[in-house]
């Protein structure tokens, strides 16, 4: 007999719903987002299963709902990220992420000669690849790709 499927993560009323993330950069996204430093109340599952990912995890996030230019900044983590929003228990709009055109402040640039890794210089990139991820640097135009993006 077929189970009813159920919610792993009890539903919200209100706020926004990411999922699809791979379960190893879940604290990425929470990082990247800042959902660290906020009140609002935050449930997330990990480990769960998937058939697209093997691993995925899972963020419902209350009473917040994020603009466009914030949310894809995950992109770079979570390129299969769903989002959904939740009014009063409905899922009213579902978006996907889209990598940004550029990239401030997230991603390490790989060149060790580059001011961003000896002085406390913001990082900035041009994405220049957004399928294989490919970011190319404001300050020593060097590009960091996909294989060797360091996250901080
Ligand atoms: N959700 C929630 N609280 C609600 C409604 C939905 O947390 N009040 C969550 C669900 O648990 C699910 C996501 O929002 O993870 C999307 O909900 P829904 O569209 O109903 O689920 P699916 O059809 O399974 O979504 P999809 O196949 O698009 O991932
Ligand atoms: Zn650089």
């Amino acid at each position: 007999m077929k189970e009813a499927k159920q919610m792993s993560v009890s539903a919200i009323q209100d706020g926004t719903v990411i999922d699809h993330v791979p379960a190893s950069n879940l604290f990425k996204v929470i990082q990247i987002l800042g959902l660290d430093r906020i009140e609002n109340q935050i449930t997330f599952g990990t480990n769960l299963e998937s058939e697209k990912l093997g691993r995925k995890a899972i963020i419902k996030i209350s009473g917040l709902f994020f603009e466009d230019e914030d949310i894809n900044r995950i992109a770079l983590v979570a390129p299969d990220a769903k989002l959904n929003i939740i009014k009063d228990y409905e899922v009213v709009e579902k978006k996907v992420v889209e990598v940004p055109d550029t990239i401030v402040g997230i991603a390490r640039c790989m060149n060790p000669k580059c001011i961003t890794n000896f002085e406390t210089v913001t990082t900035r990139f041009r994405v220049v690849s957004k399928k294989n991820v490919a970011l190319k640097c404001h300050y020593c135009e060097k590009i960091t790709t996909q294989e060797n993006l360091e996250i901080f």
